[in-house]
């Protein structure tokens, strides 16, 4: 290899680098924290640790420059028809003030050398000086964004503006900061205002048209330019120019911060990262000469973190409330109607607060709630630990029975299963249960004898709805005096109906499991541990004694003494005393047939034999008076099937007074 051919490859060489480093017409920088190398930076300006670019502090009269390192290529082989380069830059500056009026502005430059000497700090930017400004040899080209109104000689507009200055800091166009929305309506931006500005400048050197855009951070890039200039900046641009930023304060100071940059030579400069960006350090705002600026900034801050404490507070309460909310359907139940969402329900009784509480039964709590959008109050029975395997059968039946309109029945809305809890959602009876008016001594209202008269005939039309009308049989199970509920008027109301039937399903049909409650369950279901219409019969004999005597079907006169209501009827009866069984409560206001009636019919419908018994129908005909019951009818008790001797079985009480059965003992 001779010494030419070697000459030759340095050349190759040195010429390829230089393509190369031509080529490099566009960067980057989402921050600045790796960027010292690539910008020459001069005067205040500094990369703080954290990535942001400040090219002055808030001292007086500083100035500050940051080039980006490379030349660019601006002005292509002049002997093309457009030989000036598009390009194309963005970047998100930040002008903070701590004391006075901020000052004076920054600009991005575009000059043929760094770094830029003869420049003056305050109105002259440190782009320029009085020596040269505005001196055609200067090619200087800026987009200044502008702090201070100059009163002074150069005066291009009124404070806070964006100007197109060409080699003079009187600016060629200068418009007040503002952004153009989608509406085409024009906000002003507040250049001091401290927060994050995004900027565009767009140079199309075919048009020949240069727009500048601003717009507050995060807002994506408005449609329309601020400033939309029409000039060739051919005699402006030199073959290479640097890019970057010049700024300075004067009498009035800011910090001047460049958060993130982007620039080509292309028509759009690469799109800035925004979440990426570093935020300008923030000082504590205090006056050296004021204590009070410490203390208020102190309370300030321990104000913001109490309310953060307090949001951090709310949304883990909020999750967890959300948690307790939800619920975990099984496909299944979206086929049934009526289904509550189990949120709606939770608030609707405030969490299942215990302050809601109506009462509990044998089944669970019953809860008053409100669902809002219906804005109706329900009730809301919570049973807990449903095995699962009959829950679904019971719902099925349940959506059926929650077709059933009849206004001696307490209407069921809907329901709502949530792990082993189900929800059944009633009608709300503000006047509670019939056994609170005929029990409570506490209870100053005492039920009249007609009202008494009328729940018994209300109760009897409900179970005939049931036995009867409705399309198919429907055995209730648990007739009582606390399943009578009674409305706002004081009709009585059958609830609970049907509920029963959750504890038969899925058991084992060999193990004998009565559903009922003491003191209401026939002979025969203690036997056979099958329900049928008689049974209810039964129960709603029970129930006509309670309402005559105003006295429990069981009740213990002494630890180890009860008295079993039906028995001492039964005894009275006999006897020819019925009239001593009567609640003393009534102070003998009462009808005297109507009172004969409802006792007889009571030791009609408990009769030991089932068949005996009358149907609920040709109860309310005996109560209607459609029908009369003969003195001659002789009530069929056998001792044997009485309910003291029902101890041979196991019997789920749904009561509670409920007590084992082997623990009966005659009372009087
Ligand atoms: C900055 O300089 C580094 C090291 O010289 C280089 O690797 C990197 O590409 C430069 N970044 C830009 C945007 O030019
Ligand atoms: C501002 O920067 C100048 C020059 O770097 C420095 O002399 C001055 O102390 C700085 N002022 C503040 C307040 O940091
Ligand atoms: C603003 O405060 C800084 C110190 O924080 C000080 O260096 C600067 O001179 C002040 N500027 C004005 C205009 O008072
Ligand atoms: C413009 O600047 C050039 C070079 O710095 C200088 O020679 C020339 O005199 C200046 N012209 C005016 C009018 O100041
Ligand atoms: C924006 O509104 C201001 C005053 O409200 C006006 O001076 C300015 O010219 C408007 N700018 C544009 C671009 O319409
Ligand atoms: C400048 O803005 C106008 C809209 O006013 C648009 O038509 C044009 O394409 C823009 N030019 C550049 C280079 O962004
Ligand atoms: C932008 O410039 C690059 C080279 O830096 C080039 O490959 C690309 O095609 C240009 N894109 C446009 C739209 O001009
Ligand atoms: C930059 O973002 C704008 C939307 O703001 C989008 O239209 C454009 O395509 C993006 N440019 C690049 C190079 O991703």
């Amino acid at each position: 290899m001779n010494n030419s051919s070697v000459s030759l490859v340095c050349y190759s060489l040195l010429f390829f680098s230089i393509c190369l480093s031509a080529l490099a017409t566009e960067f980057l920088f989402n921050g600045f924290r790796d960027a010292a190398k690539n910008l020459s930076m001069d005067g205040a300006a500094l990369i703080t640790s954290n990535g942001v670019l400040q090219i002055t502090n808030d001292s007086m009269r500083q100035i500050g420059h940051a080039f980006f390192s490379s030349r660019m290529l601006m002005v292509k082989d002049e002997s093309v028809s457009s030989p000036a380069l598009s390009f194309s830059t963005t970047f998100v500056l930040d002008i903070i003030t701590y004391n006075g009026s901020g000052g004076t502005g920054m600009a991005f430059v575009i000059a043929p050398f760094i770094p830029l000497s003869r420049v003056e700090s305050g109105q002259f930017l440190g782009l320029l000086s009085t020596q040269n400004n505005g001196n055609v040899s200067n090619h200087l080209f800026a987009i200044e964004f502008d702090t201070v109104d100059n009163t002074r000689k150069y005066i291009d507009f009124p404070d806070n503006h964006v100007g197109v200055d060409i080699n003079d800091i009187q600016s060629v166009v200068a418009v007040p900061a503002a952004y153009h929305t989608a509406e085409l309506k024009n906000v002003t931006v507040n250049l001091l205002g401290g927060e994050p500005i995004q900027a565009w400048i767009d140079y199309n050197s075919a048009a020949k048209v240069l727009n500048v855009t601003i717009a507050p951070f995060m807002l994506p890039k408005p449609y329309q330019p601020l400033i939309s200039l029409s000039i060739d900046l051919l005699p402006i641009f030199k073959e290479y120019m640097y890019v970057g930023f010049s700024a300075a304060t004067g009498k009035f100071t800011s910090y001047h911060y460049v958060l993130g940059w982007s620039f080509s030579t292309n028509e759009s400069a690469p799109n800035l990262t925004l979440s990426e960006l570093p935020l300008p350090p923030r000082k504590k705002v205090n006056s050296p000469t004021s204590r009070i600026g410490t203390v208020k900034s102190v309370l300030v801050s321990s104000l913001i973190t109490l309310v953060f404490v307090l949001f951090l507070f709310l949304v883990s309460k909020y999750l967890r409330n959300q948690r307790k909310q939800s619920e975990n359907l099984e496909d299944w139940e979206l086929e049934y109607p009526n289904r509550f969402p189990y949120k709606d329900l939770y608030r609707g009784t405030k969490g299942f607060n215990e302050t809601e509480v109506l009462g509990s039964g044998g089944f669970g709590k019953v809860y008053k709630g409100t669902l809002w959008h219906a804005k109706k109050q329900v009730a809301i029975k919570k049973i807990s630990n449903t095995s699962n395997q009959g829950v679904r059968e019971f719902i099925a039946e349940l959506s059926s029975l929650g077709q059933m309109r009849h206004r001696n029945i307490v209407q069921l809305l809907g329901w709502c299963k949530r792990n082993e809890d189900l929800l059944l959602v009633y009608d709300y009876m503000p006047n509670g249960s019939l056994d609170t008016f005929l029990f409570d001594d506490n209870r100053s209202t005492n039920l009249s004898w007609n009202q008494r008269f009328k729940i018994l005939k209300d109760i009897a039309f409900g179970l005939v709805y049931l036995h009867e009308d409705w399309e198919q049989v429907v055995v209730h199970r648990d007739v009582k005096s606390s399943n009578v509920l009674l409305d706002a008027e004081l009709n009585g109301r059958l609830g609970d109906f049907g509920l029963a039937r959750l504890y038969e399903h899925g058991k084992n049909p060999h193990t004998t499991h009565i559903v009922g409650t003491v003191g209401y369950i026939s002979p025969e279901l203690s036997h056979t541990g099958k329900a049928t219409t008689g049974s209810d019969v039964f129960a709603y004999g029970i129930l006509l004694f309670e309402v005559a005597c105003g006295r429990r079907p069981i009740e213990h006169t002494a630890p180890s003494t009860q008295v079993v209501l039906i028995d001492w009827v039964r005894e009275c009866h006999t006897m020819n005393k019925l009239l001593t069984v009567i609640d003393p409560r009534l102070n003998e206001n009462y009808d005297k047939e109507e009172m004969e009636l409802v006792l007889k019919l009571g030791l009609f419908c408990s009769q030991s034999i089932p068949e005996a018994r009358p149907t609920m129908r040709q109860v309310t005909n005996y109560l209607n008076g459609n029908d009369i019951l003969s003195d001659d009818v002789v009530f069929v008790f056998s001792k044997e099937n009485s309910l003291r001797l029902n101890s041979q079985l196991p019997y789920t009480s749904s009561s509670k007074d409920g007590m084992s059965s082997t623990s009966l003992s005659q009372g009087r």
